[in-house]
């Protein structure tokens, strides 16, 4: 079975603000796209490598992979209006790869500091399992409140978890999932696993340790935590 990594670097990091997106910023001398493409490029168990990435980039991130020797990226193509859309912009590409059976790894370009141990986890739990996602405890009391922000319920924190990247599948199982979901109108989703969760209730999405590093560029402040990080 071959093993295919999608990295989606096809948002435009509104949250973070500024000029370029926040894939394309430096970070300890390379671009986080870098860090992120690189770290699956270099992986053992991964056979092929996706960039998905907004089309105005795709000659900047195809410069980029002659630049940094990637050996593993075999397409980069454009994604979509939201992360659902280059989520199904990575699978599309993934097919149009392989013929045989295939793993796929879906990762946050905006997750620089993802460790091949978490990536090994994935692909290890992948043997057994149709869908995998990694996972780190929460420090705080996680709530839910209404549209006015009165609580409305408070889960047990023992039993929450914070998600990460990479989430791994069989291909045609998240693939299933994403048709399924085309159907639906009030379809949204910020990940991947929680797809295959609503719309094939069947599959059980199984979690692994993720890694405290593996946190995901989103606002200013984070750039100086991921500065720190590099440096050690
Ligand atoms: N992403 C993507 N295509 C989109 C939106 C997001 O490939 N249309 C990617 C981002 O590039 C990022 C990952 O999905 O690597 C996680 O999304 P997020 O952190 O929300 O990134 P942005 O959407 O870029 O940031 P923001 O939500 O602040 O605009
Ligand atoms: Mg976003």
């Amino acid at each position: 079975m071959k093993t295919i990594a999608a990295i989606l670097a096809g948002g435009s990091g509104t949250r973070i603000g500024g000029e370029v997106p926040k894939q394309m910023l430096p970070l300890g001398g390379k671009l986080v796209l870098a860090h992120s493409v690189g770290a699956f490029d270099a992986h053992p168990g991964v056979d092929a490598v996706v960039v998905v990435c907004r089309e105005d980039l795709i000659p900047t991130v195809q410069e980029l992979s002659v630049r940094e020797h990637w050996c593993k990226v075999r397409a980069v193509v454009p994604g979509g209006a939201d992360r659902s859309g280059s989520s199904l912009a990575a699978i599309r590409a993934a097919r149009l790869l392989a013929s045989e059976e295939v793993r796929l790894l879906i990762h946050d370009a905006a997750r620089p500091l993802v460790d091949a141990e978490t990536i090994s986890r994935c692909l290890q739990a992948l043997e057994s399992a149709d869908a995998v996602e990694p996972v780190v405890p929460v420090a705080d009391t996680i709530v839910q409140v209404d549209a006015d922000g009165f609580l409305t319920h408070v889960p047990a924190r023992d039993s929450l978890r914070a998600v990460q990247t990479p989430q791994g599948f069989r291909l045609d199982t998240i693939g299933e999932a994403y048709r399924r979901a085309a159907a639906d109108p009030a379809f949204t989703a910020t990940d991947d696993a929680s797809v295959v969760l609503r719309y094939l209730p069947g599959v059980r999405v199984c979690t692994v340790p993720g890694s405290p590093r593996n946190r995901k560029l989103t606002l200013p402040s984070d750039l100086d935590w991921f500065e720190s990080q590099i440096a050690l």
